[in-house]
C-alpha cells in the first residue's frame, strides 16, 4: 500500500473542501493509493501524539460545496518555524523540518499535496529542497500567484464582494451618501477590482497604484449636485495613500507572521474630510465573509480540476512542482517558479483599462 499524506495550509477559503474529495475520489481508483490527511497543515505531523485522519470516500462524500476545510488549517508557525516558549515567558522559532520529515518517513508517506497560498507553496519548495516527495495545489482568495490564472476561491471571493456592493449602491442612493467597502486581498487589487467593476463603483483603490486624495476628492464630488447624490468606494485593505501607508497592526499572536491589513476605508474617511468632502460617509468592512460559505460553480469546477491533476501528479512522480490553470487547461509549473513573484494588477492591463473605460477612479 502507498501512502498520500493531503493537507491544508495558510487561510481558509472557499473550495478547499471540494479539493481534497476531488483528491480521495481520484485515488480510490487506483487500488494501491491510501490517503491520510495531516490536521491544521504540518502541525498533524509535529504534534505528539500525530494527529492525522483516514480519508476515504465515505469521509468525503458531500463535502464539495461546504466552506472551510474538514482537515483544518493554520496560517502560523509550520515546520521551519515552530514556536516554543523560552523560560522567561518570550517565544522563539525553532526548525523542525528534519524531525518531521524523519516522522513522514516513519510513516510510509510516499506523496505530500500541500493545498495552500504562497506561504505554504514557500514551505513547499524548501521541503522539496530538502528531499519530500512533495505537490502544491495554489490556493487563496487574494488571486496573488503568478504561476497560474487563476486560484481557487478568488471567483467566489469577487462573487461576494460584488453582492456588497450591490447592496451598499440601494443603501448609499437611499440616503445620498459615500460607502466606503474595504475588501481583502493582501497587497494585490484583483478582489477590489473585480468587484468595483462588476458592481459598478465610482472608486476603487487598489495597493498596487498609491491614491492622490484630491483626485479621489474630485470624483467623489462629482456624483454630488448640492446635497442629492452617492457613490461606492471599493477599497483593497493593502491600498495606501501617495503620501502614507498601509494601515495594519502588527500581530501578537504567536507564529503570525503576517501584517494586519484593515482599517484603509476608516482612514480614508478621515483623510476625505481633512481634504474637506463634507458630505456623509460611512464604512463596510466585509472581512472574512468573503472566505466563508459554500464555493461558486466555478471555484468547485477548477478545485476539482486541481484536486484530480494533483493526484494524476503523484502517479507521474511530477514531485517540487505545483499544478496551475492556463485557460483552458490544467498545467503544471516548478513550486520554484511558482513562488519567485507575486502576481499583481498591471496598470497597463485590460483589467485597468477597463475599470478607466467605465469611468471608475482609481485614485491617480
Ligand atoms: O490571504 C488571505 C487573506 O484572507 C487576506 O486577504 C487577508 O489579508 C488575510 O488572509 C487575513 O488573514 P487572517 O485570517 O489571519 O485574519
Amino acid at each position: 500500500m502507498k501512502r498520500l499524506l493531503i493537507l491544508t495550509g495558510g487561510g481558509d477559503c472557499p473550495g478547499l473542501n471540494a479539493v481534497i474529495r476531488a483528491i480521495v475520489k481520484r485515488a480510490a481508483q487506483e487500488s494501491e493509493w491510501e490517503v491520510l490527511g495531516s490536521i491544521q497543515a504540518f502541525n498533524g505531523i509535529l504534534w505528539e501524539p500525530t494527529e492525522v485522519v483516514r480519508l476515504t470516500p465515505e469521509v468525503v462524500r458531500g463535502i464539495h460545496f461546504r466552506g472551510g476545510t474538514i482537515i483544518e488549517t493554520t496560517n502560523k508557525g509550520g515546520p521551519f518555524n515552530w514556536p516554543v516558549k523560552n523560560a522567561d515567558g518570550t517565544w522563539t522559532t525553532v526548525d523542525r523540518s528534519d524531525e518531521m520529515l524523519r516522522k513522514l518517513q516513519y510513516m510510509g508517506v510516499d506523496a505530500v499535496i500541500n493545498i495552500g497560498g504562497d506561504g505554504s507553496q514557500r514551505i513547499s519548495q524548501k521541503l522539496f529542497e530538502k528531499g519530500l516527495n512533495i505537490i502544491g495545489v495554489p490556493k487563496t482568495i487574494d488571486n496573488d500567484l503568478s504561476s497560474t490564472e487563476c486560484t481557487f476561491g478568488f471567483q467566489t471571493a469577487v462573487q461576494i464582494a460584488t453582492e456588497a456592493v450591490d447592496k451598499l449602491v440601494t443603501t448609499a442612493a437611499s440616503h445620498n451618501r459615500v460607502f466606503v467597502l474595504e475588501v481583502m486581498g493582501r497587497d494585490a487589487g484583483w478582489i477590489a477590482l473585480h468587484a468595483a467593476i462588476a458592481g459598478g463603483a465610482e472608486v476603487c483603490l487598489l495597493p498596487e497604484f498609491p491614491y492622490d486624495i484630491r483626485v479621489v476628492r474630485e470624483k467623489l464630488e462629482s456624483r454630488f449636485s448640492r446635497d442629492r447624490g452617492f457613490a461606492v468606494v471599493v477599497a483593497s485593505e493593502g491600498a495606501r495613500p501617495q503620501d502614507g501607508q498601509q494601515v495594519y497592526e502588527v500581530s501578537t499572536e504567536v507564529g503570525y507572521e503576517n501584517k494586519k491589513l484593515g482599517g484603509i476605508g476608516r482612514a480614508l474617511i478621515g483623510q476625505l474630510k481633512a481634504a474637506g468632502f463634507s458630505h456623509d460617509m460611512r464604512e463596510t468592512i466585509l472581512g472574512h465573509l468573503q472566505r466563508g460559505g459554500i464555493p461558486i460553480a466555478y471555484d468547485r469546477v477548477l478545485s476539482a480540476e486541481f484536486g484530480v491533476k494533483a493526484f494524476e501528479m503523484v502517479l507521474n512522480r511530477q514531485f517540487g512542482q505545483m499544478v496551475a490553470y492556463h485557460h483552458p487547461n490544467l498545467i503544471t509549473v516548478p513550486l520554484k517558479e511558482a513562488i519567485a513573484k507575486p502576481n499583481l494588477v498591471a496598470i497597463d492591463s485590460d483589467l485597468v483599462k477597463t475599470a478607466k473605460g467605465l469611468d471608475i477612479s482609481l485614485g491617480f
